[in-house]
């Protein structure tokens, strides 16, 4: 073909203008925070506060406001696990042998849940922060067998007529057979020990329990039902509720941050891509919907934000999830936006908005547990710490095998 002149110059415009556009740089560049420096004052105030805490039969969950100590729970509350598993993360960044010894300490009382008949789907939070973590870094085979148990007790919640897992066995006669956002973040028990000598139901359960998730409790909005109740005997889908959040209809931001941490695990586990889908499908919507600060509030729709409390647990659950969606996705913009966006929340949690400091024993302030109940409001929350822990964690190890 003949180049003409006035075609020539045009190829070379567009050549010298694609090759200067600043645009593909900026949407793949990753965000160089200095994350360290937050893991070194974090872990060393979780060292210095363990040393405090006499007791590992109880275990830390909330801080009342103006208070500076931890409140503390038994084995059975549904948050037992975070503590011993901050202690993990804590562990696997400095490798501080009395860290470790800690965390063992606080892991060991959790053994119970995983032989106690399963009255809820929360044996996921309990014995895969706690046990999960620890496992994964010491291979203690004791704990293998507690994590095995702990899977098959969750799994005898499974209702094979629903094709999904009860969630809250003691709210049956207000739900029925109810399946929570939640319990997407217990799944990973499941793929964990059909993986490593369980039963490969196990494998089957935790898949078909996403996939009613994913066709019930996800929303044609991209938001998430808290709870999706189910008719036990049939399995139809009754109606989707909220409990913790505003209204049924409304986005409650942890609820929507187990949604994303979860679909990503899910995916991660299966190869399913429709996981993948809504796991991104709830991240953009997520992302599109937050407030300048990048921190939500404890949920979406609260009439009264911008004086509405924030949630900063939900903030570290999407910095969790958020890390592991960008290294599922495969295109180069899309690995960036979510990496990007994960770092701009721990970012913002490093500040001294959120950051406690020396005003009391937790990492984190401005975590919201229940509003509706008018418990745990504004205040620091153990599943804060865990969250923040594990993110600062990962975002470290990431960083550092990118400069290998
Ligand atoms: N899983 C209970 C909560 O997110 O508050």
């Amino acid at each position: 073909m003949m180049i003409t002149r006035p075609l020539m110059f045009l190829v070379i415009f567009v050549t010298i203008m694609s090759c200067n556009s600043p645009k593909k740089e900026v949407t793949t560049k990753l965000d160089t925070f200095n994350v360290k420096a937050v893991l070194d004052v974090s872990v060393l105030k979780e060292k210095q506060v363990t040393k405090t805490l006499v007791s590992a039969d109880s275990f830390p969950r909330n801080i009342d406001k103006g208070n500076k100590n931890w409140n503390f729970v038994d084995v059975k509350d549904w948050c037992s696990g975070f503590f011993p598993g901050a202690l993990w993360f804590a562990y696997e960044y400095s490798g501080d042998e009395s860290t470790k010894d800690q965390a063992a300490k606080f892991t060991l009382p959790i053994k119970t849940i995983a032989y106690t008949k399963a009255d809820n789907h929360d044996i996921g939070f309990m014995v895969y922060g706690s046990y999960g973590n620890g496992y994964r870094l010491t291979g203690n085979k004791e704990y293998k067998e507690v994590l095995l148990a702990a899977a098959d007790t969750l799994a005898t919640l499974y209702n094979p007529k629903v094709g999904s897992i009860l969630s809250w066995p003691s709210q049956m006669h207000k739900f029925k057979h109810n399946t929570i956002i939640d319990n997407m973040m217990n799944l990973e028990l499941l793929f964990w020990a059909a993986k490593n000598g369980g039963s490969q139901d196990l494998y089957d359960i935790a898949k078909s329990h996403a996939e009613i998730t994913m066709k019930h409790i996800v929303r044609k909005d991209s938001a998430v039902y808290h709870v999706g109740s189910f008719d036990e005997n049939t399995g139809e889908f009754l109606r989707g509720y909220t409990h913790q959040g505003y209204a049924d209809e409304s986005m409650w931001a942890r609820g929507q941050t187990w949604g994303i941490y979860g679909f990503s695990i899910a995916y991660r586990e299966t190869g399913e891509q429709a996981f993948l889908d809504t796991a991104i499908k709830l991240t953009d919507h997520y992302i599109n919907r937050l407030p300048e600060d990048k921190i939500p509030y404890w949920d979406f729709d609260d009439p009264k934000i911008p004086n509405a409390p924030k949630d900063a647990s939900a903030a570290g659950v999407a910095a969790c999830g958020m890390l592991e969606l960008s290294t599922l996705v495969k295109d180069e913009k899309l690995k960036a936006k979510y990496y990007n966006a994960a770092v701009s929340y721990i970012k913002e949690l490093s500040t001294d908005k959120y950051l406690s400091g020396d005003t009391n024993q937790a990492l984190l302030l401005h975590s919201t547990g229940h509003y509706p109940n008018n418990s745990e409001i504004d205040v620091p929350i153990v599943y804060a710490d865990y969250y923040f822990m594990e993110a600062l964690v990962r975002l470290n190890k990431m960083q550092e095998a990118a400069l290998k």
